[in-house]
Order: structure tokens, then C-alpha cells, then sequence
């Protein structure tokens, strides 16, 4: 943090009044479940977004990263897509959701400094958010509540506001979300917002997105979360991610379900050939993963490592051959995980389409691990890659 406050102290003239520290995600596993309504499991990893933030007496804003050349600034009645600088969008989008909802907050500068890795799917943009959201929260106190803003937070005798309640992350990370749909453009789903708000220290974050409802089960302590990038950059993301959505939608529409959580692999069995073939197959992928994450959290907790790890893979599979939004390099990940001994399970994580795999390895071969897969990559491809073993962090404050 002490590097940011010498940033924020260069570009703003004086120190930030405060701070908050937004983890990244690993998605365990449940792949593309969240907008279907259905399960997840997650971590939050250490990698953060950072941010410090002073108040301005005018009504501006104006945003500096430690990453990029540009100084953003903008009057808060006046908030607008810059297409010059679309890392704004984010701050942009959450400050409108918040104006929208009532909350008040005055100007203020921002300080931004990422450990995230950009491209491997470890969700810096909801970071991002849910960083935004915080500071402006501790700056300019306020109480989201369902219906828009309650009674604002006290502070303490040294200036600190209580943290918010987990009814009040929920808001928030449904503020954030709406910003990404509505604002940045994104049709994600809750997942990466909800797992950087409610992360916990070497627990597995359980996410149902019907209920809207978290729960936690603690992670193995001899279990190492490795994390592979690809190195493919998911660029293509966007038009990739929103047609696997509509063909969920469109199977949903099909078997007469409000969403695929409502369906089972024998209604969908018996509705086949009813289907349009892709609708058929994104459907099968997301059924099978609900069902996945509602086995592997049994499993989990009765300490079935083994079998847990089976899920992972079998995930994969399901990526690779019914929802295709795997890709060689994710493929061959996963493929040289399967021939370490110390791996339990590997799979894609996250939107897919590039980005990086999970890998759940035994904590003392973690690094023999890391270097069997490089290697490996090294010699099909002729790349390397970056991977990093993740600790499990608690979520943003
Ligand atoms: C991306 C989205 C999430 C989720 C995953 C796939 O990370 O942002 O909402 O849909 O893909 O599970």
C-alpha cells in the first residue's frame, strides 16, 4: 500500500484519507452456472486491485493508474463513456449504479494499482468495481438497502466505518454487476462480484444464484490452488460469452424453465430432440456443472479430495466438448496436469475462451508441479507461461 500512498501523494498534492484492498477470483468450480441461476464455488485469491482515495470539494473525479499514462477526469453530473479510456468505464458504472440508487457522495480523487493479471480471467474488472464501491462507501458513508438508502454508518473514534453487513455485500455486488451490464457492457453474471466481496481465508466460497445465497467450506490446508495462464488473452470474450448465453437461454425457453437451474439432465434427456443441437449441448455443459458443484461441496466437506479433483476434470472435459469455451493451450493445460501425480484436479477457470486453469495440487509439490507444467508448454508450444500458486484471501475491505 505504502507504494500507492507515494502515488497518490505525488499526483494529488496530499495523502489519501483512505483505502481498500478488492481481491481477484479463481472459479473452482460451476462453469457459466451464475447466470443460469444455478451453483459456483470460488476463492478469492491474492491478487488484488488496490485503490486510495482523497475528497475534492468540487463535484469531480479524477482517476490515476499506477499502469497507464492517462489522467481521467469527470464532473459527477455528468458521467459518460470516454471510448479513449475504457478502464474508466468501470469507476463510471458504479458511481452511476450508486447515483441511481440514491446514495450521495461528492468528489474525490483516485489512486488505482493492480497485482491482478490482465487477460487470465481472474476477474480484475469486478475487482475494480467492488474496490470503487468500498472506497466511495468509506469516504461518503452510506447503508444500501433493497429498496435504495438507509440510515448512513456512524464512525468510530479514529474515523473508520463499520464494514457492511453481508445483506449489504449482496446489494453491492449486485450495483456492480448491474454496472458491468448496463454500463461497461459485459452481460456477466454475479459470480466474480459476490467471490471478491465474500472471499474467506482458506475457505471455498459456495455461491447459489437462485437464492442469491453464500456459504463456506474450508479448503484442505495441504491443498495448494495453482493457477496456469495461457497466455491467450480471451479478447474475443465479449461476442463469445454473450452466444453462449443465449443458447442457455434459448434451452431454457425450450424446456419451459425459468432458467437451466430448473432443469435435470433427464428433462433435458427427454426434451432432446426438441432442441436446437448448440442450445441441446450449452445446456448439458451447465446442467452437468450445477450437478457438479452440488456433489463436489458433499464431497468436499467429507474431505473426498480425490474425488473432488475428478469433478474438476470431468468439467473440463464437459468445457471442452459440449460448451466449447475451451482452447488448445487450455487443453493441453489441463492435459499436462493430468500427468503430475501431486494434481488432484484441473480445469479451465472462468468465462473461458483463453485465460488460465485451476489446478488443485498437493501443497509440499506445488512447485515441482508448476515447473512440470511449463516445461511441458515449453516444449509442445514453444511459449512459456506465467503460473502462480494462490494463497485464499478474505474478501475486499
Ligand atoms: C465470467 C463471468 C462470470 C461467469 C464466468 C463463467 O467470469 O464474468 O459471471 O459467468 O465467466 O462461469
Amino acid at each position: 500500500m505504502t507504494e500507492l500512498r507515494d502515488f497518490f501523494g505525488r499526483h494529488f498534492g496530499a495523502s489519501p484519507t483512505h483505502s481498500v484492498r478488492a481481491p481477484g477470483r479463481v472459479e473452482l468450480l460451476g462453469n457459466h452456472t451464475d447466470y443460469n441461476q444455478g451453483l459456483v464455488m470460488a476463492l478469492a485469491v491474492d491478487k488484488f486491485i488496490e485503490v486510495a482515495v482523497g475528497p475534492r470539494q468540487d463535484r469531480e473525479v479524477e482517476i490515476r493508474d499506477t499502469a497507464f499514462p492517462e489522467r481521467v477526469r469527470f464532473a459527477l453530473d455528468a458521467i459518460a463513456k470516454d471510448p479513449g479510456v475504457p478502464w474508466a468505464d468501470y469507476p463510471k458504472g458504479i458511481l452511476l449504479q450508486l447515483q441511481q440508487r440514491g446514495v450521495e457522495f461528492g468528489g474525490f480523487n483516485l489512486a488505482i494499482k493492480s497485482s491482478i493479471p490482465l487477460g487470465a480471467g481472474l476477474s480484475s474488472s469486478a475487482a475494480f468495481l467492488v474496490a470503487t464501491a468500498l472506497a466511495v462507501r468509506k469516504l461518503y458513508p452510506f447503508t444500501l438497502t433493497p429498496s435504495g438508502v438507509g440510515t448512513p454508518p456512524l464512525r468510530d473514534a479514529e474515523g473508520n466505518v463499520a464494514a457492511p453487513s453481508d445483506a449489504e455485500r449482496l446489494l453491492l455486488a449486485k450495483a456492480c454487476q448491474a454496472a458491468e451490464n448496463q454500463f461497461v457492457g459485459v452481460n456477466c453474471g454475479i459470480l466474480d462480484h459476490i467471490s471478491s466481496l465474500f472471499g474467506r481465508a482458506r475457505q471455498v466460497i459456495e455461491i447459489d444464484c437462485e437464492k442469491l445465497a453464500v456459504s463456506w467450506s474450508p479448503l484442505d490446508g495441504n491443498l495448494a490452488v495453482v493457477v496456469c495462464h495461457s497466455g491467450v488473452k480471451h479478447a474475443l470474450v465479449g461476442g463469445e460469452y454473450n452466444d453462449r448465453r443465449r443458447h442457455c437461454e434459448s434451452a431454457a425457453r425450450a424446456l419451459e424453465v425459468p432458467a437451466l437451474r430448473y432443469a435435470t439432465l433427464e428433462s433435458l434427456e427427454a426434451a432432446k430432440s426438441r432442441l436446437d443441437r448448440r442450445d441441446y449441448e450449452c445446456a448439458l455443459h451447465v446442467v452437468g456443472e450445477i450437478e457438479r458443484v452440488r456433489t463436489g461441496a458433499a464431497l468436499l466437506r467429507a474431505g473426498r479430495l480425490k474425488d473432488f479433483g475428478q469433478l474438476l476434470f470431468a468439467s473440463h472435459e464437459s468445457s471442452r466438448t459440449h460448451f466449447l469455451n475451451s482452447c488448445p493451450e487450455l487443453d493441453l493445460l489441463v492435459a499436462l496436469a493430468r500427468t503430475h501425480t501431486a494434481c488432484l484436479g484441473a480445469r479451465l477457470t472462468g468465462g473461458g475462451f483463453g485465460g488460465a486453469t485451476v489446478n488443485l495440487v498437493a501443497r509440499d509439490q506445488a512447485e515441482a508441479f508448476r515447473e512440470h507444467v511449463a516445461a511441458g508448454f515449453q516444449q509442445r508450444t514453444g511459449r512459456s507461461i506465467h503460473s502462480w500458486v494462490c494463497g485464499v484471501v478474505d474478501g475486499a475491505e
